[in-house]
């Protein structure tokens, strides 16, 4: 048996008593050695599987060197290649290295000279794999002190946020689009012991099944058309780190069944492949979907649902925690004017008046890109005309907000004030429930029963 943990080397050499005497010098080094006596199965073997390390003679029958080495650096850039050539062969060795190998090893073979070339390929490959790793963490760097939780529904999320940190149980983020469920996603990550691996997101409602699968799952190469690499999936790139599977609700159902065998096995099969690999990511999915109608209509698997949502966290809209509306505003004034530069310093009266007013039905995204508008628009201060029309309060001719406009506004204020609970701001208004969710459909507000 060899050790899982070994560094693996491909060996392809035609001479058999260099394979032999390479073939044990290698494996005295510690290394899980597969040699191969010519080209042609060298490349056999790559497509088998992947390599740390190939050593490969250039000069062999049919399959040279070149090719292999050509193969193994097309298949995966973390493999080292070492070429193994004749003394006086010097041309050769230079031209391989501008092929992409890391360095030769000259015949005879001096056994202290392939230990030292073999120990500083894998040196290299350790140092690739923390730069790639390293970078992975910058892109997924996430500071909580960048969000605005100021209601107190935003800041027991965070509390939930914290808890579930801590464990590595599965947790589905619901909420309506723009709510910040993927903020809240990165926020889990950013928080947890997994913080220094990779985040990983996938939006599971962009991509058509197949390609969805070969994305999570990774493939052969060969499995379909197009298919010219072996590829890892997001599950093995989400190593020790986040899975984040992003509108979860899309997935088809023949997915999702083969989504939750690889959550209940904790391994993966990649597309086109009979060998399976253990992964280890923790899962966080996101859906604007009521996964529960889902379930109802049979567009969403139970089990699944229960396998996803051991801890479930719902983001309310923005228009039911209207304390965050400003001091969000004010986050993205000071953002966009980084970004776009501009003189504004603050919103007057009346635009935060409006801000806090308007329902928003695209959630912080849309307080976001409204307010990144503003910052372009308004001189020192934000003022109501900088804001998109939607969210001004309209005029009619007349200079006078109509009848309309001025029941709109006192619904809305209503509804805030009782929270966003619409069968109390119903009761304060004094109209039927169903009066009010006709009202609020018209304002482009989905009744919540
Ligand atoms: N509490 C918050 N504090 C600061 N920024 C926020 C907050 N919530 C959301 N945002 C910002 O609002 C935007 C939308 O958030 P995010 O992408 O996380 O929402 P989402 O629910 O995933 O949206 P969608 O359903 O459209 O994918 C992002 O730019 C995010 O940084
Ligand atoms: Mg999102």
């Amino acid at each position: 048996m060899s050790d899982p943990k070994a560094s693996s080397v491909l060996l392809a050499e035609d001479d058999a008593s260099l394979r032999t005497v390479l073939t044990l010098e290698l494996k005295r080094l510690g290394l899980d050695v597969t040699a191969v006596p010519g080209g042609r199965e060298a490349l056999a073997a790559l497509e088998s599987r992947s390599f740390d390390i190939v050593i490969t003679d250039l000069k062999m029958p049919h399959v040279d060197g070149f090719q292999v080495l050509d193969e193994a650096r097309k298949r995966s850039p973390e493999t080292q290649v070492l070429v193994v050539t004749g003394h006086g062969s010097v041309d050769s060795a230079v031209r391989a290295m501008k092929s992409g190998a890391f360095d030769y090893i000259q015949k005879p073979v001096d056994p202290d000279a392939l230990a030292l070339v073999v120990d500083k390929a894998l040196e290299r490959q350790r140092l690739l794999r923390e730069v790639e790793h390293l970078r992975a963490q910058v892109r997924g760097r996430f500071d909580p002190g960048d969000m605005v939780l100021v209601s107190t529904a935003m800041r027991r999320i965070l509390e939930l946020v914290k808890k579930v940190a801590a464990t590595d149980a599965s947790v589905l983020v619901q909420g309506e689009s723009g709510t910040g469920k993927e903020l809240v996603a990165r926020a889990v990550h950013a928080a947890s012991a997994r913080r220094n691996h990779p985040f990983v997101a996938v939006n599971c409602g962009a991509l058509p099944e197949g390609l969805l699968e070969s994305e999570l799952f990774g493939h052969a190469r060969g499995s379909f058309t197009g298919a010219t690499a072996n590829k890892r999936g997001l599950f093995e790139e989400a190593r020790d780190g986040t899975l984040f599977l992003d509108e979860i609700g899309e997935m088809t159902p023949a997915l999702q069944v083969k989504l939750l065998r690889a959550l209940q096995s904790g391994e993966v099969r990649r597309v086109g492949e009979n060998r399976t690999v253990k992964v280890n990511a923790r899962i966080v999915a996101a859906t604007n979907k009521d996964l529960k109608k889902g379930m109802a209509d049979g567009s969403f698997r139970e089990d699944l649902f229960y396998r996803l949502n051991v801890f479930p966290i719902t983001i309310p809209p923005l228009r039911e925690r209207p304390e965050d509306i400003l001091p969000l505003a004010e986050r993205f004034l000071r953002v966009g004017k980084g970004k776009h530069g501009g003189t504004a310093l603050r919103f007057s009266q009346d635009a935060a008046d409006a801000l806090t007013r308007y329902a928003w039905p695209g959630n912080v995204r849309e307080l976001e890109h409204a307010v990144e508008r503003a910052v372009i628009l308004a001189g020192t201060e934000v003022s109501e005309e900088d804001l998109p029309p939607e969210v001004r309060p309209r005029e009619d001719a007349g200079s006078k907000r109509s009848l309309g406009e001025l029941e709109k506004d006192h619904v809305l204020k209503t509804l805030t004030a009782c929270g966003g609970n619409q069968q109390e701001a119903a009761k304060r208004l004094g109209i039927a429930r169903n009066t009010l969710w006709r009202k609020l459909k018209e304002y482009g507000i989905p009744a919540k029963k």
